[in-house]
């Protein structure tokens, strides 16, 4: 099954044709269920999808409409450490380019390198570190989708990143800035690999996004990112970190991204 393929099927399935799309991260997954929900289409019904098993991660495509405008929703992506092939990971993304998105937002959680990123904080992530041993345009190239060599000078929107600035000024919500390190986990960093990553320039290290980035703009789609911190990583202590921690914390501040991103979408 092709993207072109799962995007026509797709079609057939949608009343809408949105031009913006979210990805929906750990403790982020109920935000589309908050709006005006037109159609849920489960992960597991859509041609050429996989199943996701990543924890909190739901697993539904979901049209819906934020103050008038169709939005499609993914509630839960699929991570490279569940053991889908890149090719697998980074399908949707292609579909949604053969559906015609022009607007991806992404929104992950993370563990931060930075002292003053305390869990909790919201951060636009404004450029990436893959460290996750694979890119995911590796192969033939789909030269109906993208070039070759795709120039990731600016793979963050900086008009969507000063839009969203000026936004969360105006609505009294704290945002900070960032770069986002992907690796591949399960398995958490170690304190050294913490150490090294921060003298890289990275602020936030998390498992997933990067390859959709990279798969998105590929595709000339335009994008805009934000993490929810999580937990300080391994550099700042010697505890193990629970789920339940990096849960709350995301769905906490969840709420003032939602309120955030919904203002963006309600303005593009
Ligand atoms: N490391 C990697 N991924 C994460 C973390 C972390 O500390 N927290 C949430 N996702």
């Amino acid at each position: 099954m092709s993207s072109q393929d799962t995007a026509l099927w797709l079609q057939e399935q949608l009343p809408q044709s949105p031009t913006t799309a979210i990805i929906l991260g750990t403790g982020l997954s109920n935000m589309a269920e908050s709006f005006k929900v037109i159609k849920i289409l489960p992960y597991h019904k859509i041609p050429g999808f996989v199943k996701t098993t990543a924890p909190s991660h739901k697993g539904n495509l979901i049209l819906a409409e934020i103050r008038g405008k169709s939005v499609l929703f993914m509630q839960g992506r699929f991570h490279y450490y569940e053991g889908h092939p890149m090719p697998k990971v980074i399908f949707p993304i292609q579909v949604l380019a053969a559906l015609g998105i022009q607007t991806l937002i992404l929104t992950n959680a993370s563990g931060s390198l930075r002292p003053e990123l305390a869990p909790g904080s919201i951060v636009q992530i404004t450029d990436h570190i893959n460290f996750m041993g694979i890119n995911p345009l590796v192969g033939v190239n789909n030269d109906a989708l993208g070039e070759r060599f795709p120039s990731l000078n600016e793979p963050y929107d900086p008009q969507y990143g000063k839009i969203c600035d000026d936004i969360a000024h105006k609505l009294g919500i704290p945002t900070q800035k960032g770069i986002y390190i992907a690796v591949s986990g399960p398995s958490l960093e170690t304190k050294a690999e913490c150490a090294a990553f921060a003298t890289w320039g990275a602020d936030l290290v998390g498992m997933s996004t990067v390859p959709e980035v990279i798969v998105a703009r590929h595709a000339g789609i335009r994008v805009l990112a934000y993490s929810i911190v999580t937990n300080y990583s391994n550099l700042f202590h010697s505890d193990a970190h629970s789920q339940e921690e990096i849960r709350h914390h995301a769905s906490i501040a969840s709420e003032q991204l939602k309120l955030l991103l919904s203002e963006f979408i309600k303005d593009l």
